[in-house]
């Protein structure tokens, strides 16, 4: 368990209030169980002052070049041209209606807020508000944050730091800035029921803890979840909440790119941010390690390095995975879009493949493997996430955590790899 501490200003105090949850520092707990109190601003992260490089930065130069540009028709015409700009599928799109993020003057169950993303980026758009809200994966800041104003003027991306890290790196996103989805009880306005808890939910969240202020869209066969609801006298109407193909009853769909909150993109969405999260706290904590105990004995640094890489390699690998005991299937086309990014082997098998029958993904191996984020981890710590990934695809007696990973599935994801990412197989020198 990780301690939360908070030393920011008021400001942050606040923002932090309406989260729910408050935390400034990451807390890496060490492997003699003490804990290591790791401010952002602080040598070695210095979050404010760290040059970022990503994908709006790399968008933002070429901009300033003036090699592209975008022009102000509407804002759906903006939006679209945007994602395009960003390589991010329209069908993504998923609707949160809770007033739980920033411009909630603008957000209820009439005028949803839509969120779409790719493998690193995710964009937050609402309809009738000309602010965008973005925040990207980023190899040294873990997640950046930025917005953008839609005018009939050259678009400027503004980078932010405090003004969303007040709920963005709190225990929402693991203590690190990063990325959350968020469910609880709301009320008919959109705001959710204090008295009662909300949940950070991922991979292994039950269905019936999920999307509590969200609309859903797709089939899910007698799974029940928390979508598409509000309390009514104090319980949540989910009498018909469940198995929707529209949404059209709730509020005007036109306004959106697409009629859907898919229930497929829902799933990939939770799995992805926690996953980003994942990545981020434990890099932070190997860079925070090496600069505060330079002089650490080895054997105490690779219990330590064990353990953090640990935590990535189970998030990797699914690990208690929610199992679904109904067929789930999607409203939309978000699963040929996501899959056709691949990569295949010869075979055409992908990690992106999905089973959703038992559980999200055919062959349980993150697709994020594939990602920036990935390989940009400390070269100490993804070295340790590659050697644990092997001793666990050729392991004979595996822990009982792994033993969704039957002999065949562990060898067809280890072929997997070695036709797409085969780096993750090599040995190191000195490696047995
Ligand atoms: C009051 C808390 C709060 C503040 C402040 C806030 N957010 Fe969020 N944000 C959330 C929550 C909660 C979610 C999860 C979806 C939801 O409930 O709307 C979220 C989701 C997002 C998402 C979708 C990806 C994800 O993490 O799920 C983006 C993009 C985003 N926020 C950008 C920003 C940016 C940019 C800022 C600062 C300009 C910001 N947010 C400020 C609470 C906040």
């Amino acid at each position: 368990m990780n301690m939360i501490f908070f030393t920011r200003s008021p400001i942050m105090l606040l923002q932090c209030i309406a989260a729910t949850v408050v935390c400034a520092c990451l807390i890496p707990q060490n492997a003699s169980g003490q804990f290591v109190s790791v401010d952002l601003e602080s040598e070695p992260l210095q979050y404010s002052k760290t040059q970022a490089s990503n994908r709006i930065s790399k968008l933002v130069e070429a901009l300033s070049n003036e090699s592209i540009s975008w022009k102000f028709e509407d804002k759906k015409e903006y939006l679209k041209a945007l994602l395009e700009h960003l390589d991010i599928s329209e069908t993504s799109q998923v609707l949160v209606f809770s007033k739980t993020s920033m411009q909630v003057q603008h957000i209820s169950p009439r005028n949803p807020r839509a969120i779409y993303f790719n493998d690193d980026t995710y964009v937050g758009w609402i309809h009738g508000s000309s602010l965008v809200e973005i925040s990207t994966n980023d190899p040294k800041l873990g997640a950046a944050f930025y917005t953008l104003r839609m005018t009939s003027s050259a678009p400027r991306f503004r980078q932010e730091t405090y003004q969303c890290l007040g709920c963005h790196a709190t225990t929402m996103t693991k203590g690190v800035p990063g990325h959350t989805v968020r469910s609880g009880f709301p009320n008919y306005d959109g705001i959710f029921d204090v008295k009662r808890e909300a949940f950070v939910t991922d991979e292994t969240s039950d269905f019936k803890e999920r999307w509590g202020g969200w609309y859903v869209t797709g089939e899910h066969g007698d799974l029940r979840h928390m979508g598409n609801a509000y309390l009514r006298s104090g319980t949540l109407d989910t009498l018909r909440n469940g198995n929707r193909q529209t949404l059209d009853e709730f509020f005007d769909t036109s306004n959106y790119l697409t009629p859907h909150s898919d229930i497929q993109a829902l799933m990939v969405l939770e799995h992805q941010t926690q996953m980003h999260n994942t990545f981020t706290r434990a890099d932070f904590s190997v860079r925070s390690m090496l600069h505060e105990h330079a002089d650490q004995d080895e054997s105490e640094r690779a219990v330590q390095l064990r353990m953090i890489a640990k935590d990535i390699v189970d998030r990797l690998l699914f690990c208690n995975e929610f199992a679904l005991s109904a067929p789930v299937k999607s409203s939309s086309e978000f699963g040929q879009f996501f899959m056709a990014r691949g990569p295949a082997d010869s075979l055409g098998r992908s990690l992106r493949e999905f089973d959703m029958r038992t559980r999200m993904f055919k062959y349980p191996l993150s697709y994020l493997i594939y990602s920036e984020a990935f390989d940009a981890l400390q070269p100490l710590l993804r070295d340790e996430v590659c050697q644990q990934l092997r001793q666990i695809f050729d392991c004979e007696n595996l822990s009982r955590e792994y033993s969704h990973l039957t002999n065949e599935l562990r060898q067809q994801i280890r072929e997997i790899v070695l036709a797409t990412k085969p780096d993750i197989l090599q040995l190191r020198s000195g490696d047995s």
